[in-house]
């Protein structure tokens, strides 16, 4: 079975639909470590509820950012990781943790990508006036929100919505294309061919 590290910097929802589909049998993968930038992330509370490790490096522990994605990866590989998830990590990744995950990293967005990467994609989706936007998961490479895509879902947008309303009914998405996708890597059924990704069985 695959070894899942989780990257996190908040209250952890998408780890929470992990932890769920783990406990459940469905995700194919084993979460063996959860880390996080924030000392005080509520995921970080997600993770010791359902006994799984913990490990926190943060901007103040390690200030510079290349030593900081070089104590992720020591981590990563002292607890075997085989694939990494962000899962709301909000912080920029070097080549550093990149390389040596090589296209085994991948990243959950709350817009249809390559429409508004970056940060508070809702409210950009919002501030643009689109009708219908959505959720991404993506290989992660060294340009931000730009690797190839593996799934999309989309959410269409109401008159009545505000940045919160919209956020929830995209993150329920989010949790369930982000298990799909890690169900689908760990079970090898997705090949990277240039910028697009194929899935076994589609
Ligand atoms: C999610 O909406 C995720 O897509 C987003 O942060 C939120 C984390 O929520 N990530 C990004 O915007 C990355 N650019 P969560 O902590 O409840 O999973």
């Amino acid at each position: 079975m695959k070894r899942i590290g989780v990257l996190i910097s908040g209250r952890g929802t998408n780890l929470q639909a992990l932890i769920d589909a783990q406990q459940q049998d469905r995700l194919g993968a084993e979460i063996a470590v959860v880390i996080s930038n924030k000392s005080k992330a509520y995921g970080l509370e997600r993770a010791r509820t359902a006994n799984i490790s913990t490990e926190i490096v943060t901007k103040k522990t390690h200030p510079v950012r290349e030593e900081h994605d070089k104590r992720v990866v020591e981590i990563l590989k002292q607890y075997n990781v085989d694939i990494v998830v962000l899962a709301g990590y909000m912080r920029l990744i070097t080549e550093h943790l990149i390389k040596p995950f090589e296209n085994k990293i991948i990243n959950i967005h709350p817009s249809l990508l390559p429409a508004f990467p970056g940060i508070d994609a809702q409210q950009q989706a919002l501030d643009y006036g689109v009708k219908i936007t959505g959720c991404t998961t993506h290989v992660v490479t060294i340009e931000m929100d730009a690797g190839p895509i593996i799934l999309q879902e989309y959410v269409p947008i109401f008159d009545t919505d505000t940045r919160d309303t919209l956020a929830e009914r995209i993150l329920e998405k989010e949790h369930e294309i982000l298990v799909e996708t890690v169900q689908l890597l760990s079970e090898g059924k997705i090949h990277i061919q240039g910028r697009r990704t194929k899935i076994n069985g589609e």
